[in-house]
């Protein structure tokens, strides 16, 4: 199916808008074709949007958790109805391949679904009394209204994972996608419309990240912020949230380890380590960015993990066969490319891969495996963003926990081992908010997503993830 090229618009108070903006061209980073363009909103249409967000919110919080649940059930339907036409536009906004692409919209729709039915369960409390005569409760409010502010590498998962539990508890929100790809967004606005949602419960704007988050973190309106994307941005708006004490949710950059112990099966190993690394061709959040192999089993490892590396198919994503889309840009390839040279400059040794690939004109890098990397190297400090695999050699579970836990961030790691005592005593030791055990894919909607240390604050997803949309207000009843 082609994606015919657009001019899609925003939505504000239940109106396309912004006909008469300069725009912003989407391009498909697999060929350098202009795919759309959105319009380069700001500062007015950010204010708007705060505006009908904040003046829906009475009525939408009003309503039961289960009618928000009926709006919200018709969305799931619709993203279902519509994942080719979803994942096909997604695909030419951001080179995903087409299959991890229907992946998305479904991955994307559960967390609608899930919230929908989350949102009947947001109980409050009845606590016992230290005294007669009174009576102690906990009640439960939407917090009000909600930006949310999403990247370009899951174009329609971020998004639902914070819509979802913001409109089941009752809050409002406005949809500020990554310019990089916004379409996704559009189409997911329009499926919100056809759902039914009340004017200015769901807005969504496009342009000037840095006017829209500007406006959005000045105007006491907007009560939540949930953000997805780097920790750099997401300490600004730390400190930008300071004057308001605005609620924050930030799911940050990741370095995740991914450590092999002496006992692992090693196909389980290599397979996960696939999974987990090459997913988004290693644009995930959550993707394995360095790897440590103990000693015994290193070479085996090395060896057949890069027999399986070498299978994987680089190409245009719209090609049913293709495992490896290409970068988002050229920064990104110039960042993928740097990681590798700084590895071999300093010693290691690229056993498979290690290239660009300009043949088809977009911004693509070989599935690439280094080994013999240590801590000195960039590529083992820094989050590449890339399908580069670098592999350390490590001596003792000792030596793993201390190398995982060498990083300011703290989002997932993976640890493969047979051994049920050596796996939860090494688990116990790692500062990370995800851990896939044998696992090189841990992400679902009914659990909490989310990262220590510098990789953010709060969790999305599960029960924790609508926690993050309400607030506790604690009533104390006097008797008569
Ligand atoms: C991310 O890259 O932040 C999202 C990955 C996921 O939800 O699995």
């Amino acid at each position: 199916m082609a994606v015919k090229t657009d001019n899609y618009l925003m939505n504000i108070n239940g109106e396309w808008v912004g006909q008469e903006r300069e725009t912003l061209d989407v391009v498909n980073p697999a060929n350098g074709e202009t795919v759309g363009t959105v319009p380069y909103g700001g500062e007015k249409e950010a204010e708007q949007a705060v505006d009908a967000a904040y003046d829906a919110f009475q009525s939408w919080s009003a309503l039961t958790a289960h009618d928000r649940v009926g709006y919200l059930k018709k969305l799931n339907q619709l993203m279902l109805d519509h994942q080719e036409e979803l994942a096909q536009l997604m695909t030419a906004e951001m080179g995903k391949p087409i299959n991890e692409s229907r992946g998305e919209v479904k991955y994307a729709a559960t967390f609608i679904e899930w919230f929908a039915e989350e949102g009947k369960r947001v109980y409050g409390e009845t606590i016992p009394t230290h005294a007669t005569g009174k009576r102690l409760q906990v009640w439960k409010k939407p917090v009000g209204v909600v930006a949310a502010i999403t990247p370009w590498n899951f174009p329609a998962a971020m998004l639902t994972r914070k819509m979802g539990p913001a409109l089941a508890s009752g809050c409002t929100v406005i949809m500020k996608p990554s310019s990089e790809s916004p379409l996704t967004a559009v189409k997911l606005m329009e499926l919100c419309e056809q759902a039914g949602f009340p004017k200015g419960v769901v807005n969504l704007v496009t342009g000037s990240s840095s006017k829209i988050a500007k406006v959005v973190m000045e105007n006491s309106k907007v009560r939540k912020v949930t953000f997805t994307g780097s920790t750099e941005v997401g300490k600004t708006l730390i400190r930008q949230s300071a004057d308001q004490v605005k609620k924050l949710s930030l799911e940050l950059g990741g370095h995740a380890p991914l450590v092999v112990l002496d006992d692992a099966d090693v196909d389980l190993a290599v397979k996960g380590t696939v999974a987990s690394k090459f997913r988004n061709a290693g644009q995930t959040c959550i993707c394995a960015n360095r790897v440590y192999v103990q000693e015994g089993i290193y070479d085996e490892f090395v060896d057949k993990l890069s027999k399986k590396v070498q299978e994987l198919k680089v190409g245009d994503g719209t090609d049913e066969s293709v495992d490896i889309g290409p970068l988002i840009n050229q920064d990104g390839l110039d960042k993928v490319k740097h990681h590798v040279e700084d590895a071999t400059s300093k010693g290691a040794t690229v056993v498979t891969g290690g290239e660009a690939i300009t043949e088809y004109g977009g911004v693509f890098y070989q599935p690439t495996v280094v080994k013999d990397v240590n801590q000195s190297m960039v590529v083992m400090q820094e989050e590449t963003f890339g399908p580069v695999t670098p592999v350390e050699k490590i001596a003792s579970d000792e030596e793993a926990a201390k190398m995982a836990n060498d990083t300011p961030y703290g989002l997932a790691a993976y640890v493969f081992t047979e051994n049920v005592s050596r796996g939860t005593q090494l688990i116990e030791k790692l500062d990370f908010g995800i851990v896939g055990w044998n696992d090189g894919g841990p992400s679902a909607a009914q659990v909490p997503f989310g990262g220590m240390k510098e990789s953010g604050i709060g969790r999305e997803g599960g029960q924790e993830g609508i926690e993050e949309f309400v607030e506790s207000q604690y009533v104390s009843i006097g008797m008569k």
